[in-house]
């Protein structure tokens, strides 16, 4: 079956008429990580089920559910409040829809943000990570029926997805912020199960850093689209952790989140 990475005109249209401002950066939020939308500035918040292309799924908690227009330090943003995981039980296409969206809109910029498991020892929980590359590991791909961009072919080159100079960037602004930032390889995994130990094992001696269920579908969407991606996870758990709840993984994103919203903050104004 043949599908499109495009949006209903309605989703933009919804958008352009609830804001004047025209962002060419767009960020997801994920768990834990939704509190950037609420400092920025002429924000307007559009709930996810007002929007037609935006898939349906019950609400996770962590998960805000609607798109903020604003701006941060000055620059008109797109701010995904939560995203739709393949768990849920949405295609990669659908999980995808924040990229699609963004880019129909006429962003350049996706930074996505997730809450992740640490894969590696020398990462402890609340540290940020400056995602350098992915693992595809969910076994779908959001382009799975594309035919590509116009006269074009659908084989989506995947080097430097998380673009060098963004990366280069957000380097920079964490020094001049004084916070620490480790870079690593996220490793996507559909869930909704936790990893065993066994499969953590298996992660670290393929070369991850930390393991999440997000991520890949919008990063793959972002690409296909021309978009530049950012992507930082921050670590709330260790995955092969015992007794791991749900609960825990937002109350160490809480702790981290505020660090993590100052740079991603920073990073925009400075692009
Ligand atoms: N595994 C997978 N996804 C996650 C984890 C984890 O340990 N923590 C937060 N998201």
């Amino acid at each position: 079956m043949t599908v499109s990475l495009t949006v209903p005109e309605a989703d933009v249209i919804r958008i352009r008429d609830a804001s004047h401002l025209r962002p060419r950066v767009a960020i997801v939020l994920g768990s834990g990580l939704s509190g950037l939308a609420d400092v920025a500035g002429e924000s307007v918040a559009i709930p996810y089920g007002e929007l037609e292309g935006f898939p349906r799924v019950g609400s996770v908690v962590g998960h805000a559910g609607r798109l903020v227009v604003g701006t941060l330090g000055g620059v008109p943003t797109l701010l995904f409040q939560g995203r739709a995981h393949q768990y849920q039980g949405v295609s990669a296409l659908d999980a995808a829809y924040p990229a699609r969206l963004a880019a129909a809109l006429g962003c350049e910029v996706l930074i996505v943000t997730n809450a992740a498991g640490g894969v590696v020892e020398r990462l402890s929980v609340g540290d940020l990570v400056l995602i350098s590359d992915h693992m595809n590991l969910m076994g779908t791909n959001p382009l799975t029926g594309w035919p590509g961009p116009d006269g074009g072919f659908p084989f989506i080159p995947m080097r430097d997805a998380y673009d060098p100079e963004l990366r280069e960037l957000m380097t920079q602004v964490a020094a001049d912020q004084g916070v620490a930032l480790a870079e690593g390889v996220y490793a996507g995994l559909l869930g909704p199960s936790y990893e065993t130990p066994a499969e953590v094992a298996m992660l670290a001696r393929l070369g991850a850093d930390v393991v999440g269920m997000s991520t890949v579908p919008e990063v793959i969407a972002a690409r296909a689209l021309g978009l530049q991606v950012l992507g930082m996870s921050l670590v709330t758990n260790a995955a092969a952790g015992v007794g791991l709840s749900h609960a825990e993984v937002i109350e160490a994103g809480d702790r981290a989140a505020v660090q993590l919203q100052r740079l991603v903050a920073e990073f925009v104004s400075r692009l």
